[in-house]
């Protein structure tokens, strides 16, 4: 009985089944709603019962008694007891009981582990993460903010036309798919112009906006990076989990014409300009992928001290080369303001140590309103080779391996 999969449809009212993948086969919105609040309603149990005759029944009758919605029910050999089997059923959190249920289940397991997005009330809850490249397909309807909803204080809000031109975007991100090539974008003459303001003040004149696909697949070749359209900010669970697989998210979008040297959110230029000459080097995307790796299926407070370290390194870091300051930091890099700041002698600068209490959140005040705001991250090479992010990864890597086997399975 290894690896049965039972269609629960018309066992409890599964009516929500998804039948075209995370984006809905025909583009449709209905079917791109109904996957995403999936998505965010799910939760996995994964547990070994007592050996009893009809265990699974009354397992089954729980969810039952509780009114809780199963997706997906599958029993197979279990991965922690010898001649066992161990049960992986995704429900819906949304209706019934859920809580009660699990303690119910629980106390008729022998072992029993939860996989849920909704975790944040669920202490015992492990995260879900993806556990292959396609399954970040699920990440493209989790935007925090903007997207193609724009804030009143957005320097596009009143611009029509600017806000149709970001919708245009946050479409391409939520329909892509992985393993497609990135839609080319035929950008407007203004946002090339965009561009090029931004351009000229860090280099020098530029007269078109690179695509997406092109420097994904030049990346790709250099370390196996590849970038995928995002249409806004994503948390940091989902942004870190796509490092884990070499994967980084980018807005496809550009700022606001009326404010070329201001963005409230990260856009083309900050992408293309800050972030992405950084994965075409060999340690630099080792050192990405291992924070992304260590992010998996970690709690939030966990969560919270990987962007910390992110912000202050990839976002804000400096280094030094023979001797002499560089900024490497794509905040730094896109906006020449904040380059020419932080190479003057005006910020006080500092070595880069996580353990210290002002380095364990991300300063809340704009960086160029504080006086003391640069910290530097010697040389990745200097304080990671022995790197206490590889240490973590290691650590958290066999209990991984068998939430990973179960998140194969959903
Ligand atoms: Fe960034």
């Amino acid at each position: 009985m290894d690896s049965t999969a039972l269609d629960l449809k018309s066992y409890f009212n599964g009516s929500r089944m998804k039948k075209d993948g995370p984006n809905g086969k025909n583009g449709e919105g209905n079917s791109r709603k109904e996957s995403v609040e999936r998505n965010l309603h799910t939760m996995v149990m994964l547990f070994s019962l007592k050996e009893e005759v009809g265990a699974l029944a009354e397992a089954l009758r729980v969810f039952k008694d509780h009114k809780i919605n199963l997706y997906h029910i599958e029993s197979r050999s279990s991965k922690r007891l010898e001649d066992s089997y161990e049960f992986l059923v995704e429900c819906d959190t949304r209706a019934g009981n859920i809580n009660d249920a699990m303690e119910e289940i629980r106390a008729k397991s022998i072992y029993m582990t939860v996989i849920s997005r909704d975790h944040k009330d669920n202490t015992e809850a492990v995260p879900w993460f993806p556990g292959k490249i396609k399954e970040l397909d699920r990440f493209a309807n989790h935007i925090l903010s903007y997207g193609s909803e724009l804030d009143c204080d957005h320097p596009g809000f009143k611009d029509q036309k600017y806000r149709e031109r970001r919708k245009y975007f946050a479409d391409i991100a939520y329909f892509y798919k992985h393993g497609e090539p990135i839609p080319r974008v035929e950008y407007t003459e203004e946002e090339t112009k965009t561009w090029g303001t931004v351009f000229k003040e860090i280099a020098v004149t530029e007269d078109n906006i690179p695509q997406l696909e092109d420097v994904s697949n030049f990346l790709k070749d250099c370390t196996g990076f590849i970038l995928r359209p995002v249409a806004g900010l994503l948390s940091s669970r989902d942004f870190l989990a796509g490092l884990a697989f070499r994967v980084f998210h980018s807005t496809q979008y550009i700022r606001h014409p009326s404010k070329p040297f201001y963005t409230p959110e990260p856009d083309v230029c900050h992408e293309l300009l800050g972030h992405a000459p950084l994965f075409a080097d060999p340690s630099f995307a080792k050192f990405s992928q291992e924070i992304g790796l260590a992010s998996l299926g970690a709690p939030d407070e966990y969560i919270e001290k990987l962007a910390t370290c992110y912000w202050f390194t990839v976002e804000f870091g400096l280094c030094k080369q023979n001797g002499k300051m560089k900024a490497y930091g794509a905040g730094l890099l896109s906006s020449f303001g904040e380059l020419e700041y932080c190479l003057s002698d005006k910020p006080e600068i500092r070595d880069f140590e996580p353990e210290k209490p002002e380095f364990r959140s991300i300063p809340s005040q704009s960086t160029s309103q504080s006086t003391i705001w640069l910290k530097v991250l010697k040389t990745h090479k200097e304080k990671s080779g022995n790197s206490r992010l590889e240490e973590l990864a290691k650590d958290i890597h066999s209990e991984m391996e068998l939430l990973m086997d179960a998140l194969r399975k959903i």
